[in-house]
C-alpha cells in the first residue's frame, strides 16, 4: 500500500516544512478545489510549482474543478506526476484523459460516492489510476463512507478480468481503522489528510498506516 499524505490538512503557513515532514511517503496528494465543483478553495498550479523543488515524491494532483480541461497544461508544467479529474466535472472525460497523457502525465479518473463504477468503464483502458472517493469531496476530516468499499472490489475484479494495469486509490476518512478495510478491498494507494497532519509526528502516522496495511 502506498500512502499519499494530503496537504489539505497541513499548516499552509509552513507548507515547505510540512512536505518535508512526510517525505517517508512515496506520494504527495495535492487537492485542487475551485469553489464551484466543491464548496472550498485551495491551491492553483503556482503552489504545485513552488513545492516541486522541495520534494521528489510523486505529486498526485486531485482536481476538484469544473471543466478541468482548462487547467491540464498548467498543472503538467507545474510538475504534476498524476492528474486526477472527476467524471462528474466534465462532459468530455475521454478528451481530458487523453490531454493529460499527451502532456506526459499519468491520467486518473475520479468517482464521487454517488457515482457507480459503470460510469467510467469505457475509459478504464485509458487510465493509469482510478480514485474512488470514500467521502464527498470538499473537506478534510470527514467520516469514511463504508458503502464505497464495494466499488474498490468491483474495480479490482474488472482490472483482473480485462487484464488492465491501473492502480486503485481511495481518498477520505482513511485512518488506523479504515486502512485495513481499503487494503482488503484491493486499494493500492491510500490518501490520508487529517490522520497524518493532525498529529505532532506526521511521518510516524504514515509509517503506522503502512504497517497496518501490511497486516
Ligand atoms: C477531500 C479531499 C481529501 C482530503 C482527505 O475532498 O479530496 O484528499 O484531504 O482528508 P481526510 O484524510 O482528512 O479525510
Ligand atoms: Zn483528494
Amino acid at each position: 500500500m502506498k500512502i499519499a499524505p494530503s496537504i489539505l490538512s497541513a499548516d499552509f503557513a509552513e507548507l515547505k516544512t510540512e512536505v518535508k515532514r512526510v517525505e517517508n511517503a512515496p506520494y504527495l496528494h495535492i487537492d485542487i478545489m475551485d469553489g464551484q465543483f466543491v464548496d472550498n478553495l485551495t491551491f492553483g498550479p503556482n503552489v504545485v510549482k513552488a513545492l516541486r523543488p522541495h520534494s521528489s515524491q510523486v505529486f498526485d494532483c486531485h482536481l476538484m474543478v469544473i471543466n478541468p480541461e482548462k487547467y491540464i497544461k498548467a498543472f503538467a508544467q507545474a510538475g504534476a506526476d498524476i492528474i486526477g479529474v472527476h467524471i462528474e466535472a466534465t462532459a468530455h472525460i475521454h478528451r481530458v484523459l487523453s490531454q493529460i497523457k499527451q502532456a506526459g502525465v499519468k491520467a486518473e479518473v475520479v468517482i464521487n460516492p454517488g457515482t457507480p463504477v459503470a460510469a467510467i468503464k469505457e475509459v478504464l483502458p485509458l487510465v493509469d489510476q482510478v480514485l474512488v472517493m470514500t467521502v464527498d469531496p470538499g473537506f478534510g476530516g470527514q467520516a469514511f463512507l463504508s458503502e464505497t468499499v464495494s466499488k474498490v472490489k468491483e474495480l479490482a475484479q474488472l482490472r483482473l478480468q480485462a487484464g488492465l494495469q491501473f492502480e486503485i486509490e481511495v481518498d477520505g476518512g482513511v485512518n488506523a481503522d479504515t486502512i485495513k478495510t481499503v487494503t482488503a478491498a484491493g486499494a493500492d494507494v491510500a490518501v490520508a489528510g487529517s490522520f497524518v497532519f493532525g498529529s505532532d509526528d506526521p511521518a510516524k502516522q504514515v509509517a503506522l498506516l503502512k504497517e497496518l496495511a501490511q497486516g
